[in-house]
């Protein structure tokens, strides 16, 4: 039978090309082990005859060992028995399983149903085209099926099956199963489901799993499994404009230019009209190419090279699009995000963001609210923390080209990376451009950076003073300026103390706040340059990405980082203002050095300590180093 293969065991991959005949359909499951949720997809699997011979006798002794079902099969030990190797696995909590009947293929996403696993539930959903929620016939709709299916519909899922479990349990009544199915769509009512489907079933007995059961005689729709073959999930993506983020230029050829990629939505034929994004540049299909021979047709989730009938230039990342409907361009959007990481969404931190077809610098600009996933009610809050879900707003350094995700999920969905790690640390589904993106222009200015600074004789640039509270940063570079003022420079001084009585009254020390405080001051200190003067900026500075992002708002050597890396004891010794002790004595919180960290430089272009020198002789360094490099000719 196809389905046993030895291929599923060598390479499910190419099983599963071997196959391409049969359409296939991504499913979720959700619901916890309770519910029933081992014993469903143990039962599919047994029923759809997947399972290895060794697995199958294997469960029926162990069944029998472990006796929680009588004489009967426990299915619930074979999905379990899976769970156990995956766990193997480490970093793997989505499970994916695989199998076939006659009529499709399937690919089963499977995750912990516990609270804590939002993530996992969201990466299995991102991709399933249905997602089953299983219900306990017993306890109706709780807390956890809003969840799953608050978290199923953010995802973009459309077509759910509300699966009303152990139905056995409740004598197969039909009161109970039309109550929680009237309570279900109560609550869907404000998802953004197409259809729903409830079944009645008992998982464990097999009722309406492959077939109707007799105990169920009131119930007119059909079992699960003949709906999952059936269902009709084609258009979702044929019905959208067409779209190709373009992942390679193939030219193997002076006579041959071709953009291959993934259709991420749309049907493509022959002759039909394109624009290129972001170049908006316009063509015509010549040929849809693939290994086995041109097609007169391709579309959604198809690999295919598109030849075009001009010569244009596209290059990888480029996305082709429908000439009646391309995709929007934006750098500033509305998104859902779900954060995935143990350390917490900091706004005004650039991260990157990945889209289906480009990564670019991107900061959360604010974050409106969040909501809980279990009430789905609106909550204020500063930060996402590991499994928090939240609207906000973001800004990217590029445009990046894109569809809502309500409308394509490809096109609509993206990822947010830590730079430094480089892990993923949140997910994002893309509500719409805020308008202010397309209504705001970048204004000319005639007078420009190079004129202001002709003007005064000097070359702008950016000191970047960063150490502990007490280091002395402000001291040498009061010193350092009164050096500079006296050969007739144009100077200014921003200073973490005096600027947070102002500009930044607002923040506090709380990480967030100081990716704040320093993302502003930075911003401040660009303008600065920009007016053709040489800025000294004091301020902890605490963390390399916020410092980064300082020095990426200038030209390369227009920054300067001095770090004044005198050592905690010696600053906590002279503890002038006296906050040491108060932080020692638990009246301060996140007091860097004590309990926020200070994340020292690793290439700072100076680097001095003020134990071991005086401030005078620190200042003069830096003077002379100035000199050195050049800064002060003009
Ligand atoms: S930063 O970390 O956000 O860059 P900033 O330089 O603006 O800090 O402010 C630091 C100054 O605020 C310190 O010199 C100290 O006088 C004062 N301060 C008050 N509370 C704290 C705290 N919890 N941690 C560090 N500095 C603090």
């Amino acid at each position: 039978m196809s389905h046993k293969s030895d291929l599923i065991e060598e390479d499910i991959l190419a099983y599963l090309q071997a196959h391409e005949d049969k359409s296939y359909l991504r499913f979720i499951t959700c619901g916890s082990v309770d519910d029933g949720k081992s014993t469903l997809i143990g039962r599919l699997l047994y029923d759809s005859k997947l399972i290895y011979e060794d697995q199958l006798s294997a469960l029926e002794s162990d069944s029998k060992k472990q006796g929680t079902q009588g004489e009967k099969i426990d299915f619930a030990l074979l999905v379990d028995g899976l769970a156990a190797e995956r766990e193997q696995g480490i970093t793997i909590d989505v499970a994916y399983r695989f199998f076939s009947t006659d009529r499709r293929k399937f690919i089963v996403a499977d995750t912990p149903g516990h609270e804590q696993y939002t993530r996992n539930m969201a990466t299995g959903a991102s991709t399933a085209d249905v997602a089953i929620i299983l219900i306990d016939a017993r306890k109706g709709v709780l807390t956890q099926t809003r969840r799953h299916s608050f978290i199923v519909s953010l995802l973009g899922i459309k077509h759910v099956i509300v699966a009303i479990n152990k139905m056995d349990l409740v004598d197969y009544a039909q009161s109970v199963f039309e109550n929680i199915e009237a309570d279900y769509r109560e609550f869907a009512k404000q998802l953004a489901f197409e259809n729903i489907l409830c079944i009645p079933m008992s998982a464990l007995e097999g009722d309406n799993i492959t077939n109707k059961s007799h105990l169920t005689d009131w119930y007119q729709g059909p079992a699960l499994l003949p709906y999952l073959e059936s269902v009709d999930v084609s258009s979702d993506l044929s019905d959208k404009p067409f779209r190709m983020p373009v992942q390679w230029v193939n030219r193997p050829n002076l006579d041959f230019r071709g953009f291959s990629g993934t259709i991420a939505g749309g049907v493509i034929q022959p002759g039909d009209d394109i624009v290129v994004l972001p170049s908006a540049t316009r063509s015509s299909v010549s040929r849809i190419v693939t290994y086995d021979g041109d097609l007169e047709e391709a579309g959604p989730n198809q690999a295919v090279t598109l030849t075009l009938a001009d010569e244009i230039d596209i290059s990888r990342g480029d996305v082709i699009c429908a000439a009646r409907a391309p995709a929007e361009q934006t750098d500033q959007f509305a998104a859902h995000l779900l954060w995935m990481h143990d350390d917490a969404l900091l706004p005004g931190r650039q991260y990157l963001l990945k889209t289906a077809n480009r990564t670019v610098p991107a900061t959360v600009t604010g974050l409106k609210h969040k909501i809980n996933v279990n009430t789905l009610v609106k909550e204020s809050g500063k930060t996402l923390e590991l499994n928090e879900i939240g609207v906000c707003n973001l800004s990217t350094t590029q445009p990046i080209v894109f569809d809502p995700y309500n409308d394509n999920r490809k096109t609509g969905g993206f990822i947010l990376i830590d730079k430094r790690t480089n892990t993923t640390i949140g997910a994002g589904m893309i509500d719409f451009s805020l308008r202010r993106a397309q209504n705001v222009h970048w204004q000319h200015i005639e007078i420009d950076k190079a004129a202001r600074a002709r003007q005064k004789h000097q070359k702008p640039c950016m000191l970047w003073f960063t150490g502990l509270s007490g280091s002395g940063k402000s001291t040498v570079a009061n010193l350092v300026e009164k050096r500079l003022h006296d050969m007739g420079r144009h100077t200014y001084s921003l200073d973490g103390d005096n600027i947070r009585h102002g500009l930044n009254k607002d923040l506090g020390f709380t990480d967030a706040d100081r990716v704040e405080n320093i993302r502003r001051v930075g911003e401040t200190a660009k303008l600065m340059v920009d007016a053709g003067m040489v800025v000294l900026v004091s301020f902890i500075s605490p963390f390399a990405s916020e410092r980064r992002l300082a020095r990426s708002l200038v030209e390369e050597n227009e920054f300067l980082e001095v770090y004044i890396s005198t050592p905690l004891e010696i600053c906590e010794q002279r503890d002038v203002k006296g906050l040491y002790a108060k932080a020692r004595r638990g009246e301060i919180k996140n007091f860097t050095g004590i309990d926020s960290e200070y994340e020292a430089p690793e290439k700072a272009e100076i680097e001095l300590d003020t134990s071991t020198m005086t401030a005078a002789e620190a200042a003069e360094e830096i003077v002379h180093y100035l000199e050195a490099s050049g800064y002060l000719e003009g």
